[in-house]
């Protein structure tokens, strides 16, 4: 049977690999003023980021905090809201629709602070290796969950963790 952090580490890796390649796609379109790509590459990570972002925020983010100070866990949740503001912002654009340069550049800035989260997301999750083999299992179980649901990134508001318990419970 594979090793159940080494399947964590895994898939975690995986997950932050296409979130990275999507951001830097918008942030390379954009900077190239090609704002159907970036609209395109917008679509495509709301799609494929849903599963990971919910593990972060319901799963991964809580157990970091018993590492991590209250500031720097506020600052992981501000800059995912950010990355969705951008995402958002994209897959809402009217076909027609052309954003004033300061708008660009504030949709750039966003980008890349998700890059730069990204980035530090991955080293954040040498934590894991503080935590317990069981804790391990409860967090893959929870990206698995998730990924099996397959919920875009915007449509994970609203939904609360009290959906989610029972859904894994089942
Ligand atoms: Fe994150």
């Amino acid at each position: 049977m594979p090793n159940i952090s080494d399947e964590l580490f895994k898939d975690f890796r995986d997950d932050h690999i296409v979130l990275g390649r999507g951001f830097g796609k918008i942030s390379e379109c954009l900077r190239a003023g090609d704002l159907e790509g970036a609209k395109e590459a917008a679509g495509a990570v709301d799609r494929d980021a849903g599963a990971h972002i919910a593990f972060e925020e319901r799963a991964f983010y809580p157990k970091l905090a018993a590492f991590l100070g209250e500031e720097d866990i506020a600052r992981l949740y501000d800059e995912h809201k950010t990355g969705l503001a951008v995402i958002m912002a994209l897959i809402s654009m009217r076909p027609e629709e052309r954003p004033d340069r300061q708008t660009i550049l504030s949709l750039i800035a966003g980008s890349e602070t998700m890059e730069q989260h990204i980035a530090e997301c991955g080293e954040l999750f040498h934590a894991l290796e503080r935590l317990s083999e069981d804790e391990r299992v409860e967090l893959l179980q929870h990206l698995r969950h998730w990924r099996a649901i397959e919920p875009s990134w915007h449509g994970l508001q609203g939904s609360d963790e009290g959906v989610f318990q029972r859904d894994l419970e089942q």
